[in-house]
């Protein structure tokens, strides 16, 4: 997977994204994934988003009096967080090679971007190394399940067929179970760790079947997980 080809995309889609995740359904959405990636770090204090994209979370964060930092690999992306959370540092990098001195975090966060890094296990050091002891690191990306394993053939296709969506490519996107991520944790010296699954509105379903979807959401969540298709994962450094 080339690191300049997910760059390159987006870029090209920072606007549509940004717009698309402050409306509507994707406001609905992706605020109820910051939300669960919030219960997960107690602590708050001053946080890293790492595939920060359009600042969407840090937006959230700021609004709760948090402060934080956001870094990622598309200039695009950060430069449409920096017109929405002008008060915040962004920075553009990967989210592998962090450059930051260590133990200055209280909180690492990362939203819809994990399954994209080439060196996760390298993503999870990293971000062990800059949080400080005690600090807390909670990511939450799509995940492996029955539906979703289909979908980067769906991208690889939609690519050779020319449409040009948001994720629409052959980024070698992995999707990971939340076992895996788990054991990547625990692997990069994290402990108190644990996984759920969420997720079951998708904000590109239609007005009405989004709405049934959402209704859903909680009980899937909490009795039926294999059917949502993210995964939120968190541990702590001791
Ligand atoms: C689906 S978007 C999610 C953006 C944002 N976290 C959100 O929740 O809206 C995926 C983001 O991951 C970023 N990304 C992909 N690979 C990365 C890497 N190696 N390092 C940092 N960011 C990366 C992309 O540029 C993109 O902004």
């Amino acid at each position: 997977m080339s690191r300049a080809k997910v760059q390159a995309h987006y870029n090209e889609v920072a606007e549509v994204y940004d717009q698309r995740y402050d409306l509507r359904q994707g406001r609905l959405y992706h605020q109820h994934l910051s939300r669960l990636v919030l219960d997960r770090l107690p602590n708050r204090g001053f946080l890293l988003d790492l595939g920060c994209g359009t600042g969407l979370f840090i937006d959230h964060y700021h609004t709760l009096g948090g402060c934080a930092v956001g870094l990622d690999i598309s200039p695009g992306m950060v430069g449409m967080a920096r017109l929405r959370c002008p008060e915040s540092e962004f920075l553009v990098g990967t989210a592998d090679v962090l450059p930051f001195d260590d133990e200055i975090f209280d909180s690492v966060a990362s939203l819809l971007a994990f399954t994209y890094l080439h060196d996760p296990e390298a993503m999870l050091r990293e971000s062990y190394r800059i949080l400080k002891p005690g600090g807390r690191i909670a990511i939450c990306a799509l995940s492996w399940n029955m539906l979703t394993w289909m979908v980067p053939f769906f991208y690889r296709l939609g690519e050779r067929l020319g449409y040009n969506k948001i994720g629409m490519g052959d980024f070698g996107e992995h999707y990971y179970t939340g076992e895996e991520m788990e054991k990547m944790f625990s692997e990069a010296g994290f402990v108190d760790v644990s996984s759920a699954r969420c997720s079951f509105a998708h904000y590109t379903l239609s007005p009405r079947l989004f709405g049934i979807a959402q209704r859903c959401e909680p009980f899937i969540e909490a009795h039926i997980p294999y059917l949502a298709f993210n995964v939120c994962v968190s541990g702590k450094k001791e």
